[in-house]
């Protein structure tokens, strides 16, 4: 199995992403969860992680909270799109496992150091903060990881908290900067994806009738999410973006993309966060990324249903 850390700003598209990961484990096996600030403020993320691991019975996944605020900005949050928790919807119990001591960077850094070179790939799901600043403290973890695979950004798809950004990049561009110019092996899941992974009326069923407390907590959290998605958007169903990331760990082949040259827009306000992807090949700038831009979202549905079921 391959061995993650899961970044993460829970978000009910990240609790998603975390209980498919948890029920992989042929496939993943998630060392710890790091909760950075993004969709909620950092004490609401690093308690949703844990009402996840809870809720799929996985007490002994360690969580950690990371960094309170962006780099070198301050903080921006969703709310309007995931509720004053992060995780409306479901009732679910506050949490009774704890946080660990160590702060989410030094776990990242020790994990990575700890194992041997090629082993350990990141997936971030919410703001780049920690993973930047893991990074800049320890520039050497750039060489032992074996990829990146994250959530973020945007292309022919516009942005969705602006007209030019996508929110994960959008809070933290400096963070997004280091990491799309650290060489580490980079596959991002752009809204160009996660636009075409829509839980429709029918997908959104389909995990009730699952008929499990995780079932039926993930109906309820699509349900929350789409509420909101389909009056702003007026699309099928609500964009299930995380979990494209950990779908992707398991069967690659339902993603297509390219390896293109990604920058990201730090500078200007007016498009702040926005990345800037040479999707066509027109400048000579080398390629740093692979950005997705298809998926079989049928396929990754059934992927997703099926593995819910055995939690
Ligand atoms: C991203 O922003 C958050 O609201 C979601 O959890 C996802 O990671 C989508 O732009
Ligand atoms: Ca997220």
């Amino acid at each position: 199995a391959r061995k993650i850390i899961i970044d993460t700003d829970p978000g009910q598209d990240d609790a998603v992403a975390i209980l498919l990961a948890l029920a992989s484990p042929e496939e993943i096996e998630v060392l710890g969860i790091t909760a950075v600030a993004g969709n909620v403020p950092l004490p609401l993320t690093a308690r949703n992680a844990r009402i996840v691991c809870e809720l799929a019975r996985r007490r002994d996944v360690p969580v950690f909270a990371g960094c309170a605020a962006p780099l070198k900005r301050p903080l921006v949050t969703a709310e309007h799109v995931h509720g004053k928790t992060g995780l409306d919807g479901p009732v679910l119990p506050e949490p009774a496992m704890p946080l660990q001591d160590a702060h989410a960077v030094d776990f990242i850094v020790d994990t990575v150091r700890g194992l041997p070179e090629g082993e350990v790939t990141l997936c971030p799901l919410g703001p780049l903060t920690n993973v930047a600043m893991a990074l800049r403290k320890a520039p050497d973890i750039a060489g032992r990881l074996r990829e990146i695979v994250l959530m973020g950004g945007a292309y022919f798809e516009v942005g969705n908290i602006t007209p030019a950004a996508e929110f994960n990049i959008y809070v933290d561009p400096e963070a997004a900067e280091i990491v799309f110019r650290s060489g580490v092996p980079l596959t991002a899941m752009p809204l160009d994806v996660t636009h075409k992974a829509l839980v429709t009326r029918p997908r959104n069923e389909a995990f009730r009738a699952l008929g499990t407390p995780v079932g039926v907590a993930v109906a309820e959290m699509t349900d929350f999410f789409e509420r909101f998605d389909r009056e702003k958007y007026g699309s099928a169903g609500a964009p299930l973006h995380d979990p494209c990331v950990t779908a992707f760990l398991i069967r690659p082949e339902l993603f297509s993309g390219r390896h293109i040259n990604v920058e990201i827009e730090t500078q200007s306000d007016l498009t702040r966060g926005m990345t800037v992807a040479d999707w066509w090949g027109v400048t000579d700038r080398a390629p740093n990324a692979t950005f997705m831009g298809d998926v079989d979202a049928d396929g990754f549905f059934a992927l997703l249903t099926e593995r819910l079921a055995r939690l």
